[in-house]
């Protein structure tokens, strides 16, 4: 079932500080912010040879990476993001399994414009998972 990692995501307090860090430390291939006001997150992907980087900061009120980094106030690790063929046949056979998806058990749009699922931490050894359909 599981494809390709797509992305890794990691939370930070200062996304222009964080962006400038990856550009000038690291030689990265940085994007412009994204603003996803539907996910709560301003967003910059880091292009990489076999993969992305997400580095994800607040945006509004109820942003869903709040808490998180209320907790770790200096960022963190926040997902990991697998491909899969077909995510409705993957939910299926998660849910089949008794592992948990989370805010329900419909896709919604990622980033990417792709549909998404989010994967309880609990059952994945303290790690979000997302499943984002190829
Ligand atoms: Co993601």
């Amino acid at each position: 079932m599981i494809g390709r990692l797509n992305h890794v995501a990691i939370a930070v307090p200062d996304l222009a500080a964080a962006s400038a860090l990856y550009r000038g430390a690291l030689g990265a291939d940085v994007s412009e912010p994204q603003e996803l006001p539907e996910h709560g997150v301003t967003v910059v992907f880091i292009t990489l040879p076999n993969t992305k980087i997400e580095l994800l900061e607040p945006l509004g009120e109820a942003s869903p990476i709040a808490a998180f980094l209320a907790k770790n106030s200096a960022g963190g690790m926040h997902h990991i993001c697998y491909e899969v063929d077909d995510l409705i046949v993957a939910r299926d056979q998660l849910l089949a399994s008794g592992l948990r998806v989370l805010g329900g058990d419909a896709p919604k749009i990622g980033a990417h414009g792709k549909p998404v699922l989010f994967l309880h931490p609990k059952d994945f050894n303290g790690v979000l998972v997302e499943l984002e359909q190829k």
